[in-house]
């Protein structure tokens, strides 16, 4: 039986999808994967009941801060907060090989830095980050360190 994957992730001015559908053909070349995207926003938005997931996943977190400096302020996450409470759902958080934060790195100090505290909250690594929509190059890197996690875990 083929492998499944969730790639669960959660996108406002959609970056974080492009680089998701992107990642999605880069497995389909790659592996045999059954490759299931999750967006988290349109299961609040069409009142779906979050749920179990029944197969590995990685999350896909954009850094959306209330303002500040990410030092002495500026670390409460806005807006992505329903990706959290899908990952905390049921043993969800038992099944995420790790998070993969995106951002913008005029931001600083805050530059992705709420896939650093997933990482803290559920015990899980960042497995790594990229800006904006992401480059190919980008692609390539994580989708290799997610086929090396899928296999560790075989
Ligand atoms: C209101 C707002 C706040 C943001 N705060 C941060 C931040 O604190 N750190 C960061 O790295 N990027 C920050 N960004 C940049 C976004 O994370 C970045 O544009 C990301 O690619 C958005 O992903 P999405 O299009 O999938 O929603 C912010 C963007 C906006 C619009």
């Amino acid at each position: 039986m083929k492998p499944t994957i969730y790639l669960v992730y959660i996108s406002l001015s959609g970056n974080t999808e492009s680089f998701v559908k992107r990642l999605k053909g880069f497995f389909q070349f790659q592996t045999d994967w059954q490759v299931e995207p999750v967006h988290v926003k349109d299961l609040v938005k069409q009142d779906i009941p979050f749920y179990q997931l029944d197969a590995p996943f990685v999350a896909f977190l954009p850094t959306y801060l209330e303002g500040g400096n990410g030092v002495d302020n500026g670390d409460v996450e806005i807006l992505t907060n329903p990706l959290g409470d899908f990952i905390a759902f049921g043993d969800n958080a038992e099944l995420c090989l790790g998070v993969v934060g995106s951002g913008n790195r005029n931001f600083n100090n805050q530059y992705c830095l709420t896939a650093k505290q997933y990482a803290e909250r559920f015990g899980f690594p960042v497995i790594d980050n990229f800006e904006l929509r992401g480059l190919q190059n980008d692609i390539e890197r994580i989708g290799h360190k997610i086929i090396a996690l899928m296999e560790e875990k075989a």
